[in-house]
């Protein structure tokens, strides 16, 4: 599918539909997890971009992903909702699970071999990274235990289930706004990360195991930023959407 872009294309239809654009956000420095409401136009503006420029840059990308005949990306504006949430769980909350406490024993053994010259700056991604875990670890057991599996037994009342989940929180809208905030936070702290090392640029003594926790702390912003497009610009329009136009009676969602 081609899509016509200007300044009031918004970041969320581009990402949402072309996932490949996200690069070029990156590049300009363009938040697309949680200003994914914004137009191109704004969005420039913020980021002190010439719109013409980025509007360039998106357009030059998807001719590059045109041509890519090969590469089919699903497209999870149509998925059923329990794909997109079966998707994330293996490729985003898996991936999570295993690099947060491996990550965390690289920080600590870098300020344990570093802290005597890079002390000040280590001992501050030490207590960041610490915050960030906490934070996700809760995070993701909310969504996995409670969110997902609502979003899920509600589509498959949709479709002719037997029974609307019940539900503590009332309309699916109420979690999703608790989600958002959530990422947002862990969003802030990965760009904390990131400017208290410099834009990960590794000291002159720096070690393997150095250089290994900046490349993983960076691999976990970029996987976190995919996560939280996925659910921000993806996931929770469409569970709102799909509770809007099918609501599921109050006396079911209260166990009635
Ligand atoms: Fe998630
Ligand atoms: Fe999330």
């Amino acid at each position: 599918m081609t899509i016509q872009i200007d300044g009031g294309t918004t970041i969320r239809e581009l990402v949402g539909r072309h996932p490949q654009t996200r690069k070029v956000f990156e590049q300009y420095g363009i938040d697309y997890c949680c200003g994914g409401g914004k137009c191109l136009a704004e969005a420039a503006q913020e980021s002190q971009a010439a719109l013409p420029d980025l509007v360039r840059d998106l357009d030059a990308t998807l001719l590059a992903v045109a041509a890519r005949t090969a590469t089919v990306e699903k497209d999870w504006y149509a998925a059923p909702l329990h794909e997109l949430i079966e998707y994330i769980l293996q490729v985003h909350h898996a991936y999570m699970h295993e690099a947060l406490p491996r990550v965390g024993g690289l920080v600590r053994k870098v300020l344990h071999a570093h802290g005597a010259h890079h002390g000040d700056m280590l001992r501050q991604v030490h207590d960041l990274y610490n915050a960030l875990a906490t934070e996700l670890g809760i995070h993701l057991r909310k969504e996995e235990e409670v969110l997902f599996p609502y979003i899920v037994a509600a589509e498959a009342h949709r479709e002719g289930g037997p029974a609307g989940p019940a539900a503590c929180f009332g309309s699916v809208g109420n979690p999703i706004r608790q989600m958002e905030a959530e990422h947002e936070s862990a969003g802030e702290v990965l760009a904390q990360i990131r400017k208290v090392t410099g834009n990960y640029a590794l000291p002159n003594d720096a070690c393997p195991t150095f250089r290994a926790l900046y490349e993983e702390l960076e691999r976990m912003e970029e996987d976190l930023h995919q996560h939280i497009h996925l659910e921000n610009n993806v996931l929770f329009p469409r569970a709102i959407a799909a509770e809007s136009a099918s609501p599921i009676g109050l006396a079911q969602i209260h166990g009635g």
